[in-house]
């Protein structure tokens, strides 16, 4: 057998992938632990070869073998890496394209060209859907090695204005670190929707109905978006009893860990993605449902009423939705750039930044306009600071500030929304009141402050105890 490619793990995410190639032309191996699994989609998809034990899986590939893990990440990965090692050759090339920890990924590729077998971690998008008919993917890794499925991955990926949405990124971890990147900014757009939602019901007083039309309407314009999509579509599902379903949900968010990832790495490299992380507090929050409901009948629950007609509240939320979501995207990609800096990837944002124009669950219309602003602009520190976006910004933030303002007021939570502006406004000011905290870390730890008007560390005996 002379197979393209062979995908190991059959999920829904794995199975769909290799239908997806299959589709586009490649014959497709395909082998999971438990072989029950194999049988079962063997008989239901006949454009797959099954096989059922690893040297037969690796032996029906054409040389070099690539190999395409879709597993859980973390150990999972690891021994199947060394079931591999086992029975592949020299230049043969393993891609892992679950949601792995990128240093798990850089550990991986260091450990695997000792071996002589090269290796690529690719950041998957798009859930099951995706992965049957065109996900996002972000390649890292062996360049070289990419070569030989780059044809594979352009063909099985989604097309957003005539390109494929799949782009190689860099080397090592380089691909998992951009999907890292990509779910951060998903908890942050969700969690700014979901921060809307409670806004125009609670505040603007509309029922589900109402808000289904607000989010539909701004599916057409600047916001459209596949998450505004699918919350204009969720607004619309009723139970058998004819409630709407969306109401009988329990208000507690899961993760899986991706989105805390972001926040660490951002701690490490001393970059403030703060919607995002308030995007990861506000799903600890909500976890916590018996606990609020106890502080809910004790801490005072008086707020000031603002008095704001339906109209105008919605298109204050269109904005101030606009404007955050320029925030969050700013922030997650100036983390990219940061890694990239550390790690020497040397990555082109606007060209990597095409890769979610289609497929993956952030694709928004103004991705075309962030890869454009960042083309245009050249090297610039913050995607906010493109001439595009600040233009955007400047005529929309007084919108943001007056919906801040009137969720504090109403006292609704709008965490993301408010460090979004919070961030702006940060990152405007030339004069920030950190002088403050520099000379009350050298009064307590001599730790010494910079002056403005002249060069050098300076301590000062702020107690006159030091003499
Ligand atoms: C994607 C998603 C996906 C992610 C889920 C669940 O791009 O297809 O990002 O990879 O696993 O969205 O994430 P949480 O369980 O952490 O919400």
């Amino acid at each position: 057998m002379n197979n393209d490619i062979g995908v190991i793990g059959l999920s829904v995410m794995g199975t769909n992938l290799a239908l997806n190639m299959a589709d586009n032309g490649y014959k497709v191996s395909v082998f999971n632990r438990t072989t029950s699994v194999v049988d079962e989609v063997a008989s239901k998809y006949e454009k797959l070869t099954p096989t059922y034990s690893i040297e037969s899986f690796v032996n029906s590939l054409k040389k070099p073998r690539a190999v395409f893990l879709m597993v859980k990440s973390g150990k999972p990965v690891d021994l199947l890496i060394e079931q591999l090692i086992e029975v592949l050759d020299e230049g043969d090339i393993i891609i892992d394209g679950g949601n792995s920890f990128y240093k798990d990924t850089i550990r991986r590729d260091k450990y695997l060209k000792e071996k002589g077998i090269n290796f690529l971690g690719v950041g998957v998008s798009g859930g099951e859907e995706g992965a049957r008919f065109g996900p996002a993917i972000m390649p890292g890794g062996d360049e070289s090695s990419y070569g030989r499925v780059k044809d594979i991955f352009e063909n099985i990926s989604a097309k957003a204005y005539g390109e494929p949405c799949c782009k190689f990124v860099s080397k090592d971890g380089s691909g998992h670190y951009l999907k890292m990147i990509h779910n951060g900014i998903e908890y942050a757009d969700m969690q700014m929707i979901t921060e809307i939602y409670t806004l125009l019901k609670h505040v603007g007083k509309m029922d589900n109905d109402e808000i289904q039309k607000v989010f539909e309407e701004w599916n057409k314009g600047e916001l459209e978006s596949y998450l505004i999509e699918i919350t204009a579509e969720i607004l619309k599902v009723k139970t058998d009893e004819g409630v709407y379903l969306l109401d009988k949900i329990l208000d507690t968010a899961s993760q899986k860990g991706t989105g805390k990832w972001v926040n660490m790495e951002a701690l490490e490299l001393g970059i403030d993605v703060s919607v995002i992380t308030a995007a990861i507090n506000a799903r600890f929050m909500s976890s916590i449902k018996s606990e609020r409901i106890k502080a809910s009948n004790i801490i005072d629950s008086n707020v000031n009423s603002v008095s704001i007609d339906k109209e105008a509240l919605v298109e204050l939320a269109k904005n101030s939705l606009y404007v955050a979501k320029i925030v969050a995207y700013a922030q997650g990609l100036k983390l990219m750039v940061e890694a990239s800096k550390k790690y020497d990837w040397n990555i082109d944002l606007s060209e990597l930044v095409k890769i979610f124009r289609g497929g993956c669950i952030i694709r928004a219309r103004f991705l075309n306009d962030i890869s454009k602003a960042f083309k245009d602009s050249g090297e610039v520190d913050n995607l906010i600071m493109t001439e595009f976006f600040y233009n955007e910004i400047n005529s929309r933030l007084k919108d943001l500030r007056k919906l801040v303002s009137a969720s504090v007021n109403e006292g609704i939570p709008v965490t993301a929304m408010s460090a979004a502006l919070g961030y702006i406004d940060s990152y405007r000011t030339s004069d920030s009141g950190a002088n403050l905290i520099q000379a009350q870390r050298d009064y307590f730890g001599a730790h010494t402050f910079e002056m403005t008007d002249k060069e050098g560390h300076f301590h000062y005996d702020w107690t006159g105890n030091n003499e």
